[in-house]
């Protein structure tokens, strides 16, 4: 390769990610993380002994392209008795490497070169770079503290003919807002007259909060025929490291969907799917996740009342924001940083998150930790 020429970039402005950044920064200096989005207790014994099993029986060669079929029979089944939408496992349901490949095939079998893609900001970090890496612009709509609310009429603002996609994210990360049915309701009647498709990012649905219901886009039949349900099953059974999830869509958009899939990865860990297979048939597995994951939730708030920070109830996710301007003006990022090298304490400065890194002075708290983590960590910041 000719040392002169220059490599020509296609994600010119990316740096190394904050949950990196921070990462390495709390590991060095010895600090509790609740900065990364992932627990810090085991998975259920029950389903790393499904996956052992699973080798054992042989299960070792490659899975189908589309994924081992019994699981896409139950994740089929579990879609029609949560939201009442029926995906036919063998043309709409896809395995896949984590919600981060569904999200990447998506977006690469779909956006052309200069479509526009909606986006709502603050927005996890994995979805700018694939619109760019085709060749795609994302449009940004940044919503604002405290509530995150989506202004509708702004969003349909933003709807040029050049608009392809919208991806959204209920419940959201970083902010633990979720969609209600409503807002699930306007976004179905402003796309109603377009070919406008819908990513919809629901890795965090089975992490809902005071018995509200997660607001699927597969409830609303319009919507469902434009739109791509992007899982993960690291998120739900507490094995990020597995990176396995899917991809439900109806029949012609799934088909474009696998089109691509089959020449990225052809297929995903075999005996894993065998093992979930199994253990999805006891749906209390995960059903039983919004009330576990709420009373961490409602401990971590609790030990906040006396605190200096003022914050708005996570209604999902395991991310808890908190405002802390009445104890500093500092930006996020050194207020976060400082938490880390004096305090031993790991967040993430959500200006990361937003349109040209608008600071709010909000930091994010993954509360999925073991109650000792998290009772250090309060210690912490009531001491602050
Ligand atoms: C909103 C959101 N989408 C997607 C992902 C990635 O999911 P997976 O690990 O299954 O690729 C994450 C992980 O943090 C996330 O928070």
């Amino acid at each position: 390769m000719n040392k002169e020429k220059k490599i020509i970039s296609k994600l010119p402005d990316v740096k190394t990610t904050i949950f990196t950044t921070v990462g390495n920064l709390a590991r060095k200096h010895n600090a509790i993380d609740l900065s990364q989005g992932f627990p810090n207790f085991e998975a259920d014994a029950k389903l790393i002994s499904l996956v052992n099993q699973a080798m054992e029986q042989g299960h070792n060669q490659y899975a189908p392209m589309q994924g081992y079929y019994g699981l896409r029979e139950i994740i089929s089944e579990k879609i029609q008795t949560l939201h009442g939408h029926q995906y036919h496992p063998k043309t709409e349901i896809t395995i896949t490497v984590g919600a981060t490949q569904a999200i990447y095939t998506v977006i690469t079998a779909f956006v052309h070169p200069r479509d526009e893609v909606i986006v709502l900001k603050p927005a996890y970090d994995c979805y700018e770079p694939a619109i760019q890496v085709n060749g795609g612009i994302p449009i940004f709509l940044q919503l604002d503290v405290p509530d995150y609310k989506i202004d509708w009429k702004a969003f349909k603002a933003k709807i040029t003919k050049k608009t392809k996609m919208v991806i959204i994210n209920t419940p959201h990360n970083p902010s633990g807002k979720i969609l209600s049915e409503d807002d699930m309701l306007r976004l179905q009647e402003i796309l109603k007259d377009t070919n406008i498709l819908v990513l919809s990012d629901e890795v965090y649905e089975h992490i809902v909060f005071d018995g509200k219901e997660h607001q699927s886009v597969s409830r609303f039949p319009d919507l469902a025929e434009r739109s791509f349900v992007c899982a993960s099953f690291g998120k739900t059974f507490h094995v990020t490291g597995w990176k396995i999830g899917y991809c439900a869509a109806s029949k012609a958009l799934m088909e474009e969907f696998r089109n691509v899939h089959q020449f990225a990865v052809f297929c995903v860990d075999h005996p894993v799917q065998r093992a979930l297979t199994e253990y999805l048939k006891t749906p209390e597995r995960y059903l039983g996740l919004n009330d576990f994951y709420q009373g961490k939730r409602d401990l971590f708030l609790k030990g906040l009342a006396n605190s200096k920070f003022k914050f708005i109830p996570s209604q999902g996710t395991y991310f808890q924001l908190l405002d802390y301007t009445q104890l500093t003006q500092e930006t996020d990022e050194e207020f976060a940083k400082k938490l880390i090298l004096e305090h031993k304490l790991a967040s993430i400065p959500i200006s990361s998150f937003n349109v040209n890194n608008r600071d709010d002075k909000v930091l994010r708290f993954c509360f999925a930790k073991t109650e000792d983590t998290l009772s250090k960590a309060l210690e912490i910041l009531n001491g602050l």
